[in-house]
């Protein structure tokens, strides 16, 4: 197997392609920081010791962002498609420590490596006129066919109605473990409360480009927001190591806690300076082998050192709040 590029590379082929300005994230460049608490369900105590599932509130950070490199980004691709959109949460943790996770809402990714990244990112590189080449592309695809599941999955993407009603997906697999030391991988979800249809193309199109984050605004100035996190236990055979892989469904589910989210964040420059790494986990959580998993740390590692000793040259768009 090909060793993993290394960070710095996956984040110049993403400038390359996305024309990521200076002092932006290199992914899910636009965001909103929100607050609110993280209770967990009475279940999730009997499955991990950690100490955000012992059953107290545990502050919470969240930032919803839009997947795009790019700050000024639509938020929708058409009035009939929509965009991969971001939810990541930092749970303040009794012992002063935090945990980190950032979740997408698509459940497969479409890579099972880092290399496998690199390829996909380079095949939908623009060309002289502007637009990845097709035939590139339809190449890659062919080469990884596992690839289909996900862009199935990006494809059936509508335009959403508000960041309250979409569902997160950890896609990685972690494990539980309890206090005599008994391990169960999983996979998370954070399923909203909130239900609804996404924006009909009627809708969509009345919407201003950038209109998910405003959209925040005015429902937390409502009522608070509220995810369940849920969590789907593996059988054997199931893959723990391929993001691109679905597990079957009818999987043993179980509802770990619950996240509302009541106010949008007093400082928004204060998020900007924050990474919400997914391996960001303390002890009763474990990581499986993921390579992407892995690889994700280092790379945000690697964008949070580039985007806070650069200054930025284009302003923030309004609706981050800064
Ligand atoms: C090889 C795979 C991936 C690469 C190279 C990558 C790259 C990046 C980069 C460079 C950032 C900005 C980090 C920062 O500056 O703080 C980012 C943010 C983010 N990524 Fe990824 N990513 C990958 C896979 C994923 C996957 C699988 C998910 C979801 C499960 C995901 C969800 C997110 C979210 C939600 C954020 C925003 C976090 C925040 O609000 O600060 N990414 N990604």
């Amino acid at each position: 197997m090909a060793a993993d590029p290394i960070p710095a590379e996956a984040i110049a082929v993403i400038d390359r392609i996305s024309k990521s300005p200076p002092g932006y994230r290199r992914g899910h460049a636009r965001g909103l920081g929100v607050r609110g608490t993280f209770r967990a369900s009475s279940e999730a105590k009997t499955l991990t010791t950690a100490e955000h599932f012992q059953g107290g509130a545990i502050p919470c950070v969240a930032r919803f962002s839009n997947a795009s490199a790019n700050p000024c980004a639509p938020d929708r691709l058409s009035p009939k498609e929509g965009r991969t959109q971001g939810l990541a949460v930092k749970f303040a943790l009794p012992s002063g420590k935090a945990a980190t996770w950032a979740a997408i809402n698509i459940p497969v990714f479409p890579a099972r490596t880092p290399a496998e990244f690199m390829a996909l990112t380079e095949a939908q590189a623009p060309k002289a006129g502007g637009k990845p080449s097709m035939a590139k592309l339809l190449w890659h695809v062919i080469r990884h066919l596992h690839i289909l599941v996900s862009v199935k999955h990006i494809k059936a993407l509508k335009p959403a109605r508000t960041y309250g009603m979409e569902t997160f997906f950890g896609i990685h697999t972690y494990y539980l473990i309890d206090a005599a030391g008994n391990r169960k991988a999983f996979r998370y979800r954070w399923a909203p409360r909130l239900s609804g249809s996404a924006l009909s193309p009627e809708e969509a199109a009345a919407q201003p480009e950038q209109y998910l984050m405003n959209e925040l605004r005015a429902r937390l100035g409502q009522g608070p927001l509220s995810w369940d996190l849920i969590a789907q236990f593996a059988e054997p055979g199931d893959s723990l190591d391929d993001p691109s892989v679905l597990w079957p469904v009818g999987r043993r589910e179980t509802i770990l806690g619950s996240l509302s989210l009541d106010r949008v964040h007093e400082d928004q420059e204060a998020i900007e300076g924050m990474v919400f790494d997914p391996t960001g986990v303390v002890a009763g959580l474990g990581l499986s082998e993921d390579p992407i998993l892995k690889f994700r740390s280092r790379v945000y590692s690697e964008s949070y050192s580039r985007r806070t000793s650069e200054t930025r040259t284009a302003p923030a768009p309004a609706d981050m709040g800064q």
